[in-house]
């Protein structure tokens, strides 16, 4: 079975893998780590979103095996155990969670987002975030927290 070496969320890990299985087979079954959800599992829907080497990547369509090597940033690695990250707070702050499934992939990718354009437009926002799909079509909420952690994050700077 192959073995792959990579850096999640700042720890250095080592994973068996059988050949076959993607990344998100390797965070969620190989690491335990339960946060990047698996929707539709064919790369439409953004739910897996994680961040490789600092790019957006759908965890559900990545080979496991070609993140040998790489840094990849799981939802977990977003906030600490004792604060959330500007971004969560402005999601639970403007009612933006509402099933939930598709926060941790549209939380990475705001994270990405605002590394990119730290004073982002609405049209930078929509655009980022037309693959991240929300079922409950909370869209406004997410904007409205989007544009709120945006201020945040960048006045931190
Ligand atoms: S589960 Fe990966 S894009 Fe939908
Ligand atoms: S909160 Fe996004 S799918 Fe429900």
């Amino acid at each position: 079975m192959p073995v792959v070496e990579l850096t999640v969320n700042e720890r250095a890990v080592r994973v068996d893998v059988p050949g076959q299985w993607t990344l998100i087979q390797l965070l969620r079954d190989g690491l335990g780590l339960l946060g990047t959800k698996e929707g539709c599992g064919e790369g439409s829907c953004g739910a897996c979103t994680v961040l490789v080497d600092g790019r957006l990547t759908r965890a559900c369509l990545a080979l496991a095996v070609r993140a040998d090597g790489a840094r990849v940033t799981t939802i977990e690695g977003v906030g600490t155990d004792a604060a959330l990250h500007p971004i969560q707070d402005a999601f639970v702050r403007h009612g933006a969670i509402q099933c939930g499934f598709c926060t941790p992939g549209l939380v990475i990718t705001t994270k990405a987002l605002l590394d990119e354009h730290p004073w982002p437009t609405d049209h930078d926002i929509r655009e980022f975030l037309s693959g991240n799909f929300c079922r409950c079509a909370g869209y406004n909420l997410i904007l409205n927290a989007v544009r709120d952690a945006a201020g945040v994050v960048t006045e931190k700077r």
